[in-house]
């Protein structure tokens, strides 16, 4: 069998049907030699009288993710995807797509572009996710899928950007066979088919859409509808109005208009700000000095230590990813508490149909509840989440070097303390370190890694492995105080107090920050994560006089039992609905208290000094963490914030908002508020380095991971 190749694309012939296959490593994005190879591919194979119909597929796991992203807004060169697909659509020979694997993006948009659709029923991610990424589907997608499966389904795909499974695919004519075993085998089979019954192309882009059954107001209504979208305020509305053009106009001229709504959204700023949101979090997973040599540890089985709020959430993330968990408490009473929560999401899951009951049943048969510490003793990994005491967890650790066996990995979820203090009390230093996870642990992507001291490479590079297989994005951070998210959380903190003390409300600063980027505002957010969390913090540790001056009045809600939402009260009311309701009398303490302290109220804040303020605190300690190496890169720290903290995606994050507003201006605002403000104002070191040289955070992260 003799195998032609065009760069990246290989072409070999099997009878009468040409084999075109894309390999680009890892996921067949389709760069430029990529779009080259397809079209000569496909030239060839016309060319050949011996050729009477092609199968498309993919090399690997993917058949391809799409769009090379890294190219995007690089300037253009070689064909366009719109012309490849238009192209391959164009052959005059039936062109069966076999998809071997994921189907993404563009890469779905080529099946589409296809005229036969053969999938592999072990596909589970096909569709057009653009829209997470701040664009639309641009080569062709927003007019073919309605042609294919109707303008409804096409509508919900597109807007969403969620993927399908095959069987999905097959429920809507997407596919027209889904199966097991070798789905090129498959494909090839079914082009011979094709070619016995002399069957010729079926373009989609010649199909037409029957609009008779839509609404006349179905357009404005997806519109209205879209709210906040995760994807920001441009592209989802384009999504729609790219599909509206696909009833209203002939393919050619829908096809216009799609790529026009593609380039107005990819020059938005929110655009930018998801991809680099992409890219962010998959730079997080690479460590300095951690290269692939490094092996990671075997991880079959995990302890859990403790099974409140936290202890069974972390075994409910363990659990889904098909990892069994031993859970361990001190007494009856709340080991069956905390089973019994357990419990009740998985069935809760089952219910919802995020999995089968025989899946629901399996996880639950892997779980190990035991009151006998001395079960963790072949655990490949303890994670221990008893109360947040330094105390008690050295007690707990010293126990655990005792049981563990040899090498496993002992971790902490504490959230505060010092990660290293707690592996000197082992004798195995090296084993130890933070997994922070955030509440709730089953659902929140974030999971911090602290590394310690001592922390061995191997087991460092353990847990990053990990985070993936339990679906969490994980960040690395060094050991300080609050790590990165909740240091840089209590400058944020401080300067929302020192507004309330001005003179605004907990309604206005949340409404300001929730119309420019955080799915919610600070206020709301510590009602709900319990307004004696942090007041407990501050009591037991030594505080600024400053922090606490800032925090009198919150700490005085605490005192009175208003904790937030779970005592019916805190910066808000709640009702039986839970809505928050504003509560008169706070805003007077806050009055009450500024006037003792001798700040003059203010007539309101505007919503931009309101931004400005928490943002740049959060940046000025951000890049405070640079300095001292807590984080390793600026984007580290967007990605702890877009995946823990609520900063929407298509902000990018707040390192990355420094960058756009520039460091010069920042460092300059910065010192305004110094002047105004005094001390906490202080401009970190590094903003001044980088304002002075013209620098930004992200060419900073670049120099680094070259040096
Ligand atoms: N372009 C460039 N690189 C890509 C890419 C793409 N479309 N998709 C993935 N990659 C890279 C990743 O950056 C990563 O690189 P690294 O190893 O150097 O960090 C590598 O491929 C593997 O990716 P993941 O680590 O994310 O692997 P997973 O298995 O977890 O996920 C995936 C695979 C589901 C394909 C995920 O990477 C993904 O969602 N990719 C983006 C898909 C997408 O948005 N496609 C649409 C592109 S836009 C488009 O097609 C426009 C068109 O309509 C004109
Ligand atoms: P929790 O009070 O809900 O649960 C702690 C559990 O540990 C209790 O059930 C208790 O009985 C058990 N326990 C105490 N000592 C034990 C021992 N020696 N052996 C076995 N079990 C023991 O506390 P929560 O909120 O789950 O916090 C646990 C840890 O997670 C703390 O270190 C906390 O700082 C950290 N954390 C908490 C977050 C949150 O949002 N609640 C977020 C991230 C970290």
């Amino acid at each position: 069998m003799s195998i032609e190749t065009f760069g990246p694309v290989s072409s070999t012939r099997q009878g009468q049907v040409a084999v075109i296959r894309i390999d680009n490593p890892p996921v067949n994005a389709l760069s430029e030699p990529v779009r080259s190879g397809l079209v000569a591919a496909f030239a060839h194979a016309n060319a050949d009288a011996a050729v009477k119909a092609i199968v498309l597929t993919g090399a690997g796991r993917a058949f391809s993710a799409g769009a090379d992203i890294t190219e995007f807004g690089k300037g253009r060169s070689g064909p366009m995807l719109f012309d490849v697909i238009n192209a391959i659509e164009a052959s005059p020979k039936p062109v069966v797509a076999a998809v071997n694997g994921l189907s993404l993006g563009g890469g779905f948009e080529i099946p589409l572009g296809c005229h036969f659709r053969v999938i592999a029923n072990s596909v589970k991610q096909l569709g057009l996710p653009e829209v997470k990424i701040g664009v639309l589907p641009g080569a062709g997608g927003t007019q073919r899928l309605p042609r294919v499966i109707g303008v409804e389904p096409a509508l919900d795909m597109i807007t969403s950007g969620a993927p399908i499974d095959a069987a999905k695919a097959l429920a809507l004519n997407l596919a027209d066979a889904a199966i097991d075993g070798d789905v090129v085998v498959g494909a090839v089979a079914f082009a011979n088919e094709l070619i016995t019954k002399g069957a010729g192309p079926r373009r989609t882009s010649e199909l037409t859409i029957d609009t008779s059954k839509l609404a006349p107001d179905l357009f404005d209504k997806r519109r209205a509808a879209l709210g906040r979208h995760p994807s920001g305020p441009v592209a989802p509305r384009a999504c729609v109005d790219a599909v509206e053009a696909a009833t209203k106009l002939n393919f050619a001229d829908g096809s216009k208009r799609e790529v026009e709504l593609f380039m107005e959204c990819l020059a938005t700023p929110y655009a930018k700000a998801l991809q680099y949101a992409f890219f962010a979090e998959r730079q997080a997973g690479s460590i300095p000095g951690i290269g692939p040599d490094v092996k990671t540890r075997d991880i079959k089985s995990v302890g859990v230590l403790g099974a409140g709020t936290m202890g069974t959430g972390i075994t409910l993330a363990f659990l889904q990813a098909g990892i069994p968990v031993t859970i361990v408490e001190m007494k009856q009473e709340p080991l069956d508490k905390g089973v019994a929560r357990i419990r009740e999401t998985i069935e809760a899951n089952v219910k919802r149909g995020r999995m089968t009951a025989e899946q629901g049943a399996m996880i639950a048969k892997s779980l190990t509840p035991s009151l006998d510490l001395n079960s963790l003793a072949t655990a490949d990994l303890v994670i221990e989440a008893v109360f947040e005491s330094m105390a008690i967890k050295k007690e707990v650790f010293g126990k655990l070097d005792a049981i563990c066996k040899p090498g496993a990995i002992l971790a902490s979820n504490t959230s505060t303390l010092d990660v290293d203090e707690i592996a000197a009390s082992t004798k195995r230093p090296q084993d130890v370190l933070g997994l922070h996870f955030f509440s709730p642990a089953n659902i929140m992507r974030l999971l911090e890694i602290v590394r310690g001291k001592a922390t061995a490479s191997d087991a460092l590079a353990t847990a990053m492995a990990l985070s993936k297989r339990i679906n969490k994005v994980g960040v690395v951070s060094g050991v300080c105080f609050g790590f990165i998210g909740n240091r840089m959380l209590e400058s944020y903190g401080e300067e929302v107090q020192a507004m309330l003390l001005e003179g605004v409300t907990p309604a206005e600063v949340d409404k300001a920050l929730e119309s420019w980027g955080w799915a919610m505002g600070p206020l709301a957010v510590m009602d709900l994560a319990g307004i004696d969390v942090g007041w407990r913090i501050r009591k037991e540790h030594a505080i600024s006089d400053e922090r606490r001056r800032l925090y009198r009045v919150t700490d005085a809600i605490a005192d009175s039992g208003r904790f937030g939402q779970k005592t019916g009260a805190g910066y808000y009311t709640y009702g039986s609905d839970r809505k928050r309701v504003e509560d008169p009398g706070v805003t007077a303490m806050f009055r009450a208290e500024a006037a003792k302290q001798g700040i003059e109220p203010r007539n309101g804040i505007p919503t931009e000094e309101i931004i400005e303020r928490t943002l740049l605190r959060l940046v000025n300690t951000g890049a405070e963490l640079l300095d001292e190496g807590i984080a390793l890169r600026s984007s580290d720290i967007d990605t702890v914030y877009l995946n823990g903290y609520g900063f929407l995606a298509w902000r990018g994050g707040p390192m990355w908002q420094a960058d756009a507003m520039g460091l010069a201006k920042v460092s300059e605002r910065i010192k305004f508020y110094e002047k105004k403000y005094g001390e906490r104002w202080k401009v970190a070191p590094l903003i001044e380095r980088l304002a002075k040289d013209g620098g930004t955070f992200s060419a900073l992260d670049k120099a680094k991971a070259k040096a």
